[in-house]
């Protein structure tokens, strides 16, 4: 059996390796130190945005979000259905119902038509959500101008859940530059990794101080441990903030590798009928997180799963697009708009392995099973 083929899997070099090292060496194991306030004050130059607290994952961060936008039980809260469950979870984390928008062909990410209409129609129900949470799909921007713009229409805190488009762009601007608030995640299989972790960026010096306080306890400043509020252990550690260093240094380099990859998978594999990659809108620059295609099963005799199963037997990671969260059933009881979109998505949607450390020889593989699953 050939060697593994992961779908994004960590790749740090000797930098990382160093700043490692220089943490362990100055015995700042303990969370906190000085490789976190230096990898906090980085992501911000990086995307021109003032103010960062770095998390143990995205996951913590949006929670963070809500309870100081002041979600609490019996809110409801518009999220898109097409993201991964974490943006979930830290709604219901607060009490609050979650209210799906479908996304569009667009850029997958939510429709702005979908959110309007779900802006009327809870209106006139009586019903206003406490927050949107936009979040940026598989690498690449939502489309800010419009739904920033909605939803002040309707004076909607919205939160961004960049979790993977660090380094991405909408038009001119930096991912992560949008609403109250904006999520990035450090995961393991994220574009820069701190084998897991995340930070809340924003405008709002007030805002991040405190997500900085409830994410250590909620610990009042005195010598003795006192305490007026709930908080939370969700800090990141100082030796993992020196790897995210290292990573955030490479960050551009691994754009370039992730967008060469989605170029040679474009290149070998675009003729296939029936056979698409995630459209681009001439506003999104995405970091090319990952290269996910789309297989329509009428057009091209074959469809995901089965490439999906031959990517697998030839030990290559590959994975379908999300599940929409209104088909989870988890989640079945809750509103949706639309929906039709993210199931086609979901149906027909897989992507391919799209590591920045992925080679020529890999690539090769990988489009070689893809190819012969259309010629069966
Ligand atoms: C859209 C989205 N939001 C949130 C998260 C959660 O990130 P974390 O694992 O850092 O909590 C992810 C992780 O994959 C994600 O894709």
């Amino acid at each position: 059996m050939e060697q593994r083929i992961y779908l994004s899997p960590p790749h740090v070099g000797p930098v990382e390796r160093r700043l490692l090292l220089e943490a362990l060496d100055s015995n700042w194991i303990a969370p906190l130190g000085p490789m976190v306030d230096a990898f906090e004050r980085e992501v911000c130059e990086r995307i021109g945005v003032p103010y960062a607290v770095a998390l143990s994952s995205a996951t913590a961060g949006l929670h963070l979000c809500l309870v100081e936008s002041g979600v609490v039980a019996g809110d409801i809260v518009l999220v898109p259905t097409f993201t991964f469950i974490a943006t979930v979870n830290a709604v219901r984390y607060c009490g609050a119902t979650p209210v799906f928008v479908d996304c569009d062909g667009i850029s997958w990410n939510a429709d702005p038509a979908v959110a309007r209409n779900s802006f009327e129609d809870l209106a006139a129900i009586g019903r206003t959500p406490k927050a949107f949470i936009v979040a940026d799909c598989y690498g690449q921007c939502a489309d800010y101008d419009t739904l920033l713009s909605l939803a002040a229409e309707y004076s909607v805190t919205v939160i961004e859940d960049a979790a993977s488009t660090l380094g991405a762009r909408y038009r001119a601007r930096p991912a992560g530059s949008f609403g109250k608030a904006a999520v990035f995640s450090f995961n393991g299989n994220k574009i820069i990794t701190t084998s897991g972790g995340g930070m809340v960026v924003s405008e709002d010096a007030r805002l991040i101080e405190r997500i900085r306080y409830l994410a250590t306890q909620a610990r009042q400043a005195a010598t003795h441990y006192e305490h007026t509020e709930i908080g939370y252990n969700y800090r990141l550690s100082n030796l993992l903030a020196s790897v995210g260093r290292g990573q955030l240094m490479g960050l551009d380099d691994k754009i370039v590798a992730r967008r060469r990859n989605r170029e040679l998978y474009e290149g070998e594999l675009q003729h296939l009928p029936g056979l698409s990659f995630m459209p681009i809108p001439d506003w999104s620059q995405p970091n090319h997180w990952l290269t996910c295609i789309v297989v329509d099963p009428v057009v091209s005799g074959t469809d995901r799963e089965r490439i999906r199963v031959a990517l697998e037997a030839e030990n290559i990671e590959s994975r379908p697009l999300w599940k929409p969260m209104h088909r989870q059933p988890l989640f079945a009881s809750c509103r949706v708009y639309g929906g039709r979109e993210s199931e086609r998505l979901f149906r027909d949607g897989l992507c391919l392995p799209s590591g920045s450390g992925l080679t020529t020889e890999e690539h090769a593989r990988v489009c070689e099973v893809v190819r012969r699953e259309f010629y069966k």
